[in-house]
């Protein structure tokens, strides 16, 4: 009996504790601000007050904006016992205080590290310190951490940052973990464990080419994210001032088809309305934030004038109409054809006719849910001009502005 219960105790002791991430965190894609493209290495405890209240007194809280994060260049060495330490003169209260007063405003408060030796400002980095700065982020109140991969040198992406996992897992607070390792050991294929969201390209720039090109590399990555697992295709310009305003509402449009975190770099205390109108367009965070999780994949290639489709819950969709040409384009949409289009995995068609007729015993009807995908089931909203379509004819053309976007979405009725 003894000999029993002490293979019993010892097996129990020799269970191993399986790593894991946090549950039910960004479920789904996470929202917020970041101090970097805006403000570089230009941050301060008074930038990140009044990025909190203006979020708060802009509406973009009420929009669903939560996180408020700090990028590189809040710490400026380490301390005799290895604490990380961060700039007096810029943060003179410490960020327990900065965190309290984020979350007094009902946000949530992120920060900003590297797995290497140093973060790419050259400021210390994480690596040889991840457990010890995963218990300051908690003792801070950190609910989000964006983990860059400067400073990296010979290391694997998948251990370094599976090993922040289990750092952050040890410390007990549930943190958000933003992987930055720019899509360079292709972590949509084993990210989906470690973290919360992974950057999937180079960093984004304020340019029409910039952004265009890396949604472009988006297009075969929609099978990997799903609720708590997001492809990260960069964090938002808009209002940034390089682009026009019709490429910032494709660029906004596209992040949103994309189910991608919608993490905004601009001034927030300083916005015009037609970059609010943007920002805040809550018909499209509703696509983005969909409970499906699904992102986006592309359904017609015509080179420059391409149709994006997404599913939403409730056998929704959204469509998307993308010109990325210079020029105006005017297209024969067929929207009876668009409201037939459904999911099969992640890529889009239109199902084939029924075969049913004698001797098919068998053959139909059709597969389920297609009685359901026409026209006269759906509304079609315009998630831009807020308003329903108005359909006469099955197909309209429709124009589309240079570098601009149309956005429908199939309604059920
Ligand atoms: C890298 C990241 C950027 C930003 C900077 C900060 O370039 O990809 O998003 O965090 O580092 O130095």
């Amino acid at each position: 009996m003894k000999k029993i219960l002490s293979v019993f105790i010892l097996g129990f002791l020799f269970i191993p504790v399986l790593p894991q991430k946090f549950e039910n965190l960004a479920l789904t894609p996470p929202m917020g601000w970041n101090s970097w493209n805006k403000y570089q290495c230009n941050v301060s405890e008074a930038l990140i007050m009044q990025m909190a209240d203006a979020m708060v007194n802009s509406g973009m809280k009420d929009a669903g904006y939560q996180y408020i994060v700090i990028d590189d260049c809040w710490q400026v060495s380490r301390d005799e016992n290895g604490e990380i330490v961060p700039d007096k003169g810029r943060f003179p209260h410490g960020m327990k205080y900065l965190a309290d007063y984020v979350h007094s405003k009902g946000l949530k408060f992120g920060i900003y590290s590297s797995a290497g030796k140093v973060t790419c400002q050259e400021r210390p980095g994480g690596l040889g310190h991840e457990y010890q700065d995963a218990r300051t982020y908690a003792r801070y109140g950190v609910d989000y951490l964006k983990y860059d991969w400067c400073g990296s040198s010979t290391q694997d992406g998948k251990s370094s940052y599976s090993n922040m996992r289990d750092a952050l897992y040890a410390a007990g607070r549930p943190i958000v973990f933003s992987i930055c390792e720019w899509g360079t050991s292709k972590p949509w294929e084993w990210a989906g464990t470690v973290g919360n969201l992974w950057r999937t390209t180079g960093d984004i720039s304020d340019s029409w080419n910039s952004m265009i090109d890396i949604f472009g590399k988006q297009r075969d990555l929609a099978k990997y994210a799903g609720p708590g697992k997001w492809n990260d295709p960069d964090m938002l310009e808009v209002g940034n001032g390089g682009m026009t305003t019709e490429e910032y509402r494709t660029h906004f449009s596209l992040w949103c088809m994309l189910a991608s975190p919608l993490i905004a770099g601009n001034d927030l205390a300083n916005m015009t309305s037609e970059i609010q109108s943007i920002l805040m367009n809550k018909e499209m965070i509703a696509i983005d934030q969909d409970s499906l999780g699904r992102q986006a994949s592309c359904f017609r290639d015509n080179g420059e004038y391409q149709i994006w489709v997404k599913s939403l819950s409730g056998n929704e969709k959204a469509v998307c109409l993308l010109n990325k040409s210079d020029e105006k384009k005017s297209v024969l949409v067929d929207f009876a054809l668009l409201a037939k289009i459904r999911s099969f995995g992640f890529r889009y068609e239109i199902p084939e006719p029924a075969q049913e007729g004698p001797g098919m015993p068998g053959m139909g009807p059709k597969p389920f849910g297609d009685k359901l995908l026409t026209l006269e089931n759906y509304r079609i909203r315009d998630l831009w001009e807020h308003k329903d379509l108005v359909v006469k004819e099955s197909s309209a053309y429709i124009d589309i502005p240079p570098h601009g976007v149309k956005i429908y979405r199939f309604i059920k009725k």
